[in-house]
């Protein structure tokens, strides 16, 4: 049987990245996917690239009527929703060292951050009880397992979601939901790899080969393996999301090449 069959997730930030490649692992693996995006573009492309099994809800992650009410329509749409991948957000180049950065920085990305995954569990967790149970994945970072980023609001808004995380899975375990966050290192996302210079829209074996060209000025101790790529990420989301991680819960899996073990 395919390892989401039956399965209906909300996946934020799924009109590009790392979103996106996991609504096409979930739909390949015979989930349903609300593709609950802010931008129209992108959330309707990502959605219609999934068929009958795509759905895309514009939804602002930082808005509460929003969330609430992008959750109940994909609730309508397919019946249910049994899991939540928050997977919206993303640092910003203004970010800085907390004496130095710009309150208005705290304020985008705290509410990004942090508070949309918040949101997104307030209203879904609901819908995941009335399915009978279900899978929170949520994402954190590498930057709030080492204290190296220069970015202090993101890595703040990043601890958050591990002890949110935790929180989530030590109260909900009762109504079998399990919640986990994956913390990934640096994923050539669009976003990401716009600040870099990589083609993203080369075929994958051709990015992962160049990741790990020993030549890449990103091959080093502190990011053993390179860099990554969407669909590396969308992997360890899929097994979080799928029953196969039945005894998995309260987790921070760290999918960046082992780069915070040493
Ligand atoms: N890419 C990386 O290197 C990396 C590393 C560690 C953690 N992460 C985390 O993984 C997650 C995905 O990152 P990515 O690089 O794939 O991101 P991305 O920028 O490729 O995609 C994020 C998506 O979220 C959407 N979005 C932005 N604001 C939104 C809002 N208010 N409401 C709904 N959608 C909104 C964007 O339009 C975009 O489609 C993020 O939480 C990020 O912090 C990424």
């Amino acid at each position: 049987m395919a390892r989401m069959s039956g399965k209906v997730a909300f996946i934020t930030g799924a009109g590009s990245g790392i979103g996106r490649a996991s609504a096409r692992r979930f739909v390949e693996e015979g989930a349903k996917v609300v593709v609950a995006e802010l931008d129209v573009d992108k959330g309707s492309a990502s959605a219609e690239a999934l068929g009958d099994a795509g759905l895309f809800v514009r939804t602002d992650v930082k808005d509460e009527d929003s969330v609430r009410d992008a959750l109940a329509e994909g609730a309508r749409a397919f019946g249910k929703i049994d899991t939540l991948v928050n997977c919206a957000g993303g640092s910003i180049v203004d970010d800085r060292a907390v004496t130095d950065v710009d309150m208005a920085v705290w304020d985008h990305t705290i509410d990004l951050d942090l508070k949309g995954a918040f949101l997104s569990c307030r209203h879904g967790i609901g819908h995941l009880i009335s399915a009978g149970g279900g899978a929170i994945v949520n994402f954190t970072s590498v930057v709030a397992l080492k204290g190296a980023f220069p970015g202090h609001v993101y890595t703040a808004a990043k601890g958050g979601i591990i002890s949110f995380t935790q929180a989530l899975a030590g109260r909900y375990w009762r109504n079998g939901i399990r919640a986990n966050a994956i913390a990934p290192g640096i994923v050539l996302s669009d976003r990401v790899a716009s600040r870099m210079d990589v083609d993203t829209a080369a075929p994958v074996d051709d990015q992962i080969a160049k990741a790990m060209d020993p030549n890449n000025r990103l091959v080093d101790d502190r990011h053993p393996f390179g860099y990554g790529v969407p669909e590396d990420i969308a992997a360890v989301a899929l097994f979080l999301a799928s029953d196969e991680s039945r005894m998995v819960n309260g987790a921070v899996i760290p999918a960046e090449g082992g780069a915070s073990a040493y």
